[in-house]
């Protein structure tokens, strides 16, 4: 893949590094010997402009506003395939055919439940507990209870454990849902799409009968996608990291969970959406404005911007018109916060701030109304990401482990503490 090679010169020495292409998007200077040739790293806090891997799974265009999974743009995907279809695509390369996807369907269905003794788990948990947090905690407790599938090196114990993830991930989300306000656990139902039996989990009610409604099935089944990957992200990276050392697949995904949580992140679409709520009304969006311009003001307009989305986010088009679509299913004619967030993204798009920095609505800005339109908790927001992501999460680190050449993961640093010094004791301290 190395076509060509770049000549760096640090302080007196000048090195040759490989360039590598990948097939669409930048190319990259290969660094891993510059240590070794010249004594010193390279310096990049946040990763801004380093490639931590190769990967065939997605691509992203920031400039552009483009996202392929395996090279098909997110918005066909979104309008014309389902949730486990992309699952799939995501995790094999290519789009299934019929038989393949009956097939995939079936297996992912059949491990829909997970072991009953897990319910004990959630008792333990304080019942305002946030249900990321029990979601960290259930996720990593998989692995005390599938030992036959966290060989690593096993190919098809790796199979079994990305299936049960996929499968379990949409009961223990409605578990969660279900233990903070107290209603019993619904069972999953096996003749049900993989979206409508996630709605019936959440919603159902023992005493009554629950019938989904399709419409929002499919809006929910679309989100799914949308979030179903999103190449080196945070929480992407945190999974290859953790399982660079060898660890369990339930654990690495515990790990990406934990780190989705923040409002950097996943966090933000619940953050985006108590804003709204802060806001309240269209009139006070110039304060809002005002406050995320102030430089010592801390506050940001969530779910704007984007680490590498210097355009409209593909995603945030599609999810604005599944917003319009659910209000519509629902009833819903004048929702404030919908008010208030069209206003904000008009204002937020003229003003030369935003403009400047390229700042534009990111997934985040409309997801949150539709959610909770659709009936879940703010609390809940993230959880469904989570829920979605894992897939993403799985393809990422089954490539990672799958690659020969893959090592454990170890950053380097630039120290800037004390050099070294001698212990002296209490009684000699000043
Ligand atoms: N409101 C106001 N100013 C902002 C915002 C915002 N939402 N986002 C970035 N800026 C400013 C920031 O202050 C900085 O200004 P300056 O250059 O004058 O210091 C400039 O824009 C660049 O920001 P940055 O923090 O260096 O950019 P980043 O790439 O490190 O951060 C981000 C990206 C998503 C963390 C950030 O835009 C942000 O905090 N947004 C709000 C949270 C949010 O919506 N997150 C969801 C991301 S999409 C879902 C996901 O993938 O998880």
């Amino acid at each position: 893949m190395s076509s060509s090679t770049s000549t760096v010169t640090v302080g007196d020495k000048s090195v040759e590094l490989p360039v590598k292409e990948g097939t669409i998007g930048p190319s990259v200077v290969d660094i891993s010997k510059l240590y070794g040739q010249t004594g010193m790293f390279t310096y990049d806090p946040g990763f801004t402009s380093t490639a931590a891997t190769e990967s065939k799974i997605t691509y992203i265009d920031g400039d552009k506003g483009i996202l392929l999974y395996r090279g098909y743009p997110i918005d066909q995907l979104a309008e014309h395939g389902d949730f486990l279809e992309t699952c799939y695509l995501l995790l094999y390369g290519e789009l299934p055919t019929a038989a393949q996807k009956a097939d995939f369907d079936y297996r992912v269905t059949r491990h829909t439940m997970v072991h009953d003794q897990m319910n004990r788990f959630f008792t333990g948990f304080r019942r305002d507990a946030h249900p990321m947090a029990i979601m960290v905690a259930c996720v990593g407790a998989l692995s005390a209870f599938y030992h036959d599938s966290t060989d690593i090196s096993d190919p098809h114990q790796r199979m079994i454990a990305s299936m049960r993830m996929i499968a379990k991930m949409p009961t223990l989300a409605a578990m969660a849902y279900k233990y903070s306000i107290g209603q019993p656990f619904v069972y999953p139902q096996n003749d049900l799409d993989y979206t409508s039996n996630f709605l019936k989990m959440c919603f159902a009610v023992p005493a009554e009968e629950y019938k989904v409604n399709p419409v929002l099935s499919r809006a929910l089944d679309r989100i799914f996608i949308l979030h179903a990957d999103h190449e080196q992200n945070a929480s992407t990276s945190t999974v290859r990291l953790a399982g660079s050392s060898g660890a369990n697949p339930f654990a690495c995904i515990a790990a990406g969970i934990a780190c989705l949580w923040g409002p950097a992140h996943g966090g933000a679409n619940e953050a985006a959406l108590k804003m709204l709520e802060e806001i309240g009304t269209p009139d006070r969006i110039p304060e809002y404005i005002a406050k995320a311009k102030d430089k010592n003001d801390p506050f940001r307009l969530m779910g704007f911007g984007h680490r590498v989305y210097k355009n409209y986010d593909p995603r945030a088009r599609i999810m604005q018109k599944t917003t319009h679509e659910v209000l519509n299913e629902l009833g819903i004619k004048d929702d404030p916060l919908l008010d208030v967030a069209v206003e904000l993204e008009q204002i937020a798009l003229k003003d030369e701030y935003f403009v400047e920095k390229k700042l534009y609505p990111n997934i985040d800005f409309y997801s949150g109304i539709t959610l909770k339109a659709m009936g879940f908790p703010t609390s809940m927001f993230t959880v469904l990401f989570a829920l979605a992501r894992t897939v993403g999460w799985i393809a990422q680190w089954s490539e990672m482990i799958e690659d020969p050449s893959q090592r454990i993961g170890r950053p380097r640093q630039l120290y800037t503490g004390s050099p070294e010094r001698d212990y002296v004791t209490v009684a000699q301290r000043g």
